[in-house]
C-alpha cells in the first residue's frame, strides 16, 4: 500500500504550517490511543464533525478501551449511538470490539488495534478510508486517506472533474510527511472543510493555491453527480396502550435500522386504523415517505428505555406528541 511517489515539498510543508496555525481543537487530536482514534474515524464516517464530538465523548467515557466494549451488549452501544444514523456501523464497531479482544490463538488480536493498513482492512465496519486514517494517525504509516473532503480538494488542484482512485491516492502521497503522516492527511481533510468547500472556497487563504490548477474556476470542479434517489413509499403503525405507551418491536439484525426498535413498519394491517399523517425521511440513496398510522394495543413499552432511529423518534411524536 505505501508507494514510491516523490514528495512535494513545498505544498506539504505549507500545507502543515497551516494546520498548525488553523487546526479545530477536536477532542480525538489529544490522545494517541489507537483505539479512540479508530472510534473517531468510525464514528466520522457518516456523522459530521460538530455531532461527532457529542457521540465520541458519550462512546468513549463509557468504553474507553477495546475491551470494555467487548464485554459489554451490542444494544447498550446502539442506545448511546441513538441519532447518530447508519446504525450498522455501531453493531460492526461492537463486532471489531469482539474480533480485536479475542485471543491471538483463535484468530483475534489480545486487545491490541493491529497497525497495519492490510489488517486494519479486514476488521468489520473498516474500508480504505478508515485503515488509511487509523494506520497513519495512530500509527504513523505513510499511507494517503480519500474521503469526500480530498476528493474535491484533489479534483481541484489537478483541474480533474473525476479523478480516479489511484490519481488521487498518488497525489495525496505527494503531500504525505515522512514523520507526520497522520497530520498531512488530517491537514487535507480540514483544508476541504474549512477552505476548499463546496460553494464559496476560500481560495484566498489556501496553503495550496500557488499550485492549483483549479484557481479561479473552483466550483466546476469536482463534476457534480446527478443524485436522483429512489422513493420508497412504507406504512408504520404506531399502537398505543392505555397509559399513552406505544407498542415497539426490536427490528430485525439484518435489515434496516437492524438493532433498534421502532413501532411495525412496513407490511402493517392498516384496516380501521387512522390516519395520521406522512413524514419524509432521507437516506443515504432513498428517500422514504412513511404514512403514520395510529391504532391502540393492550401494553406498550417505554420508548426512552430502548434504542431508536430518528425517523421512529419522529414517528412516534407525531403520534405521541413529544
Ligand atoms: N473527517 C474524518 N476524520 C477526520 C479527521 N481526523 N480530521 C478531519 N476531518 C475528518
Amino acid at each position: 500500500m505505501i508507494a514510491k511517489t516523490s514528495i512535494d515539498h513545498e505544498l506539504c510543508f505549507s500545507l502543515l504550517d497551516w494546520y498548525d496555525r488553523e487546526k479545530r481543537d477536536l477532542p480525538w487530536r489529544n490522545t494517541k490511543d489507537p483505539w479512540l482514534i479508530l472510534l473517531s474515524e468510525v464514528i466520522l464516517q457518516q456523522t459530521q464533525v460538530s455531532r461527532g464530538i457529542l457521540y465520541w465523548k458519550r462512546i468513549s467515557e463509557r468504553f474507553p478501551t477495546v475491551k470494555s466494549m467487548a464485554r459489554s451488549d451490542v444494544d447498550e452501544l446502539l442506545l448511546l449511538w441513538q441519532g447518530a444514523g447508519y446504525y450498522s456501523r455501531a453493531r460492526r464497531l461492537h463486532a471489531l470490539a469482539v474480533i480485536v479482544s479475542t485471543n491471538e490463538a483463535e484468530g483475534g488480536y489480545d486487545g491490541i488495534i493491529p497497525r497495519e493498513y492490510e489488517e486494519l482492512v479486514k476488521l468489520p465496519g473498516i474500508g480504505p478510508y478508515t485503515a488509511a486514517a487509523v494506520a497513519s494517525i495512530a500509527f504513523n504509516t505513510p499511507v494517503p486517506v480519500v474521503d469526500g473532503n480530498v476528493n474535491r480538494v484533489a479534483s481541484r488542484l489537478l483541474a480533474d472533474p473525476n479523478p480516479s482512485l489511484k490519481a488521487i491516492r498518488s497525489w495525496g502521497q505527494s503531500l504525505l510527511h515522512r514523520d507526520r503522516p497522520g497530520d498531512s492527511n488530517q491537514a487535507l481533510m480540514e483544508l476541504g472543510a474549512l477552505v476548499c468547500k463546496p460553494r464559496k472556497p476560500k481560495c484566498e487563504s489556501c496553503p495550496l493555491s500557488s499550485k492549483c490548477s483549479g484557481r479561479g474556476n473552483a466550483e466546476s470542479f469536482p463534476e457534480r453527480k446527478k443524485n436522483r434517489k429512489k422513493i420508497e413509499y412504507i406504512n408504520a403503525l404506531v399502537m398505543v396502550d392505555p397509559s399513552g405507551l406505544p407498542f415497539l418491536t426490536r427490528r430485525d439484525d439484518n435489515g434496516r435500522f437492524g438493532g433498534l426498535w421502532g413501532p411495525p413498519m412496513g407490511d402493517v394491517d392498516t384496516e380501521a386504523k387512522e390516519k395520521i399523517g406522512e413524514i419524509s425521511h432521507q437516506l443515504s440513496h432513498r428517500e422514504l415517505r412513511v404514512s403514520v398510522w395510529r391504532g391502540t394495543c393492550s401494553e406498550g413499552i417505554d420508548p426512552k428505555s430502548v434504542p431508536i432511529s430518528n425517523l421512529d423518534s419522529k414517528i412516534l411524536a407525531m403520534v405521541l406528541g413529544s
